[in-house]
Parts: C-alpha cells; structure tokens; sequence
C-alpha cells in the first residue's frame, strides 16, 4: 500500500514562486497542499487554474497574521510542514511605500512562527520530530557587492539597503529566533532573482518581455550595469523540495544560479529573442530606455551556493539561456494570463513608476 501523501501550509501560493512550488508538488504528487493568501495584487488564483479540480488541493483566502485563522487550518490539516513564502516582494514599491512590508514581512511572518509553534509544541512523537517551518528568503538582506567581491554565503553578514529587504532581513531574524529560543525546526533559504512563469510584470523580466511587445519603452534604471544572479523558477522550487525534505533544522542554505548578468545584457537577450519569435519593423532594442535610477539601488548581488551542492545534491539545471527561451514562450502563449493581471491596480503602477498614460 502507498502511503498517504504528506500535507503541506504553503503560504503565499498564489503568488509567482508560492503557485510554482504549488503547481510543481501536485504535479509529481509529492504532497496534498493547502494554499493560504491574501491575495494581494500580486496573488493570482488564475495561476493555480491547473488544480481546479484536484482534491489533493485547496486554497483558502487570508492573512499569515490572522492566528486564529491560521490555527484552525493547522488543527484542521494538520500539515508536516509549511512553506511560507506569503510576502510584499518588490523593492520599488517597498520604496515608494514601506509600511505593508513591515505589516506582512516582519509582523506577519511573527505571527506565523507564533502560531506553528503553538501547534508544534503540542504535537508528539513522530509528527513532532518531522515537522518543519520552511521560510523562503533572499539573497537581498546580505546587501551589495563590489565587482570582484565574493559571492554571499550563508555567514555573510546581513547588509539589507532597502525597506524590502530590511524587512525580509527582520523576518529572517525571527525565524531565527523561534529555533534558538523555543527549537522550533525551522530552516531558511535566501535565493537569487528568479524568473519564470507567472511572474508578476512588475519584475524586470517580464516587464521587459510585455513593454517590448507593447511597443513601449524599456526603461532601464541608471547605468544598466547592476548585476543579478538570475534562477529559473523552476530550480528553486526543485531546491525548496530538497530543503524540506533533506533540510537541518535551525540550518540556512543560499540557492543562485551562478548567472550573473547586468540589467543590459539581460534586456538585450529579451529583445533578441523577441526579435526572433515575434519580428517587428525594428530590434526590440530600439525600444530602450535609461531611466532615472532606483533610490539605494543595489549594484551587485551573487551566491555561492556550494552548501546545497554538497549537502543537498542540489544542482540547477537550466542555463540563463534555455531558462529565458522558456519564459518567453510562456509569455507569447498565455495572453489571458496576461490579460488577467493587467488590471486597473497594474496601470495604476505603472503611471507612477514610469509616467506612463
Ligand atoms: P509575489 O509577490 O509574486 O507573491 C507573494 C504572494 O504572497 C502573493 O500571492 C500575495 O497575495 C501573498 N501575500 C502577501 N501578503 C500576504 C499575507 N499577509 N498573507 C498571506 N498572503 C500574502 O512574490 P514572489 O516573487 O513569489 O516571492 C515569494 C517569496 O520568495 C517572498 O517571500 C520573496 O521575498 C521571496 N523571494 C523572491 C525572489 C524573487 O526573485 N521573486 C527571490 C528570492 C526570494
Ligand atoms: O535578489 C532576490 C530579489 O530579486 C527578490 O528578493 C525580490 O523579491 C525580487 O523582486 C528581486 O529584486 P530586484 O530588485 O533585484 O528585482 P527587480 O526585477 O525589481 O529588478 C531587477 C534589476 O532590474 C534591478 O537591478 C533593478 C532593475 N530594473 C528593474 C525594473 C523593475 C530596471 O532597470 N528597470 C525596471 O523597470
């Protein structure tokens, strides 16, 4: 007889890594998964769409820092793990606005360890000695590179230059308390920028990929030659499964790429490929624009992510190139996914990020 799929919280599921991570578990039924989100701007049932009828899922509506809700689903499920990845995610409007990253990154991720380590502490035996609070973290709290700098590793010391990344930065420390003080298995993981589909198109890449075909400016911030280190989806998600499943308690580990590109090089590719699946009368190129630079704006990220190599024989399997290729085609072949996020609140931003009318 098979054994009965393991439940997980994911938190935050309906957003772009939270939907992937969810979308990939129940593709290889690795677990039943009970989706919690706010459903905030960036949440977007239409990406969980696959699962509609799977009863290995269920979405339910609400706040990481409403306990009470939170409480009962983990009465209710019983899960062996949750996976937070439940955020306010962008620098540029943790910028033009910090409170709601205070609000959810530290205050609501607080109020999550609180509550799962109210039902850890009652749980016995083995369901107490396998549970785990996985928390999805970035590389952005340990702060800037200079160009021939190091990679970050999980002993750099946390640098965070942004309100976002200061409040993932608190988070981080929270979760890091609630092992050391109470010993609740936590484990965090801090990775790179990461592309995809279901990507937001507030993010570089799939702003780029939707300006270019709108036949609008690509605007570029300052010199274009800030670097990221960029992961597919796809690979985080596989590292995250790894992590929960082969993870040590009160461990972090760094998952990145190994692609470090700068914004230019990055756009340039997006125009290329565009250039070769949907020609226009001109490059895409053409369409660049250097902006007026983001406040603060980090120069250089990039990881080492030897430790996930060696303990967790993790490794990511797409290049920036095949990676991109498959991000494009997703973009061109999914328009009512596209058509569904551009709703007034996405024009609203826009008009303020980049004056668009
Ligand atoms: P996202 O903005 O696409 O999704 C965030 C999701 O969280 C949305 O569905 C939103 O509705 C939900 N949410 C927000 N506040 C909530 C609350 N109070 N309660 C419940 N749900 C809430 O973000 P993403 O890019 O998928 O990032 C997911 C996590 O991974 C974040 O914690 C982020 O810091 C981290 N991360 C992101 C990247 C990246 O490149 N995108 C890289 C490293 C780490
Ligand atoms: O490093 C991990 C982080 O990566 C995650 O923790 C964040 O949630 C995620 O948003 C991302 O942060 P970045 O600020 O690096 O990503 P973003 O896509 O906003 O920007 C990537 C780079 O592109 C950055 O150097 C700023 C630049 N940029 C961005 C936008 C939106 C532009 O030049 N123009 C733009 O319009």
């Amino acid at each position: 007889m098979t054994p009965p799929l393991p439940t997980l919280l994911v938190t935050g599921g309906a957003g772009f890594i939270g939907a992937n991570f969810v979308l990939q578990m129940r593709q290889r039924q690795q677990a039943t998964v009970i989706t919690l989100d706010k459903l905030t701007y960036a949440g977007n049932l239409q990406s969980l769409a696959p699962l509609k009828d799977d009863p290995h899922h269920r979405f339910v509506r609400g706040d990481i820092g409403n306990r009470e809700l939170v409480a009962h689903l983990l009465e209710q499920f019983q899960p062996a793990a949750i996976v937070n990845f439940a955020a306010e995610s962008h620098v540029d409007r943790s910028i033009v606005s910090p409170e709601p990253f205070l609000q959810t990154n530290v205050l609501g991720t607080g109020a999550l360890l609180e509550t799962a380590c109210r039902y850890w502490q009652r749980l016995t035996g083995d369901r107490r000695d396998r549970f785990r609070f996985l928390h999805v973290s970035t590389d952005e709290v340990y702060g800037s590179l200079g160009p021939d700098d190091p990679p970050f590793t999980e002993t750099t010391p946390f640098a965070p230059n942004s309100p976002y990344a200061a409040s993932k930065a608190a988070a981080d420390g929270l979760v890091r308390a609630f092992f050391h003080t109470y010993g609740l298995p936590v484990i965090t993981t801090n990775c790179s920028n990461n592309y995809g589909p279901y990507q937001f198109p507030e993010k570089l890449i799939p702003l780029m990929i939707l300006q270019a075909l709108a036949g609008k400016p690509l605007p570029i911030y300052g010199d274009g030659q800030n670097v990221r280190d960029w992961l597919y989806v796809a690979d985080h998600v596989a590292a995250l499964a790894q992590v929960w499943q082969k993870g040590l308690p009160g461990e972090t580990y760094n998952i990145g790429g190994r692609n470090e590109l700068t914004n230019r090089e990055v756009v340039h590719q997006i125009c290329d490929l565009l250039d070769s699946r949907q020609p226009g009368p001109q490059s895409y190129r053409a369409q660049i624009a250097f902006v007026k630079d983001r406040p603060g704006h980090d120069r250089r990220y990039a990881i080492d992510c030897r430790k996930m190599e060696r303990e967790l024989g993790w490794q990511p399997q797409e290049t920036f190139a095949t990676g991109l290729a498959k991000t494009v085609d997703w973009y061109l072949t999914n328009p009512d996914w596209i058509a569904g996020v551009r709703s007034g609140e996405y024009q609203t931003w826009l008009a303020r990020q980049y004056g668009e009318g």
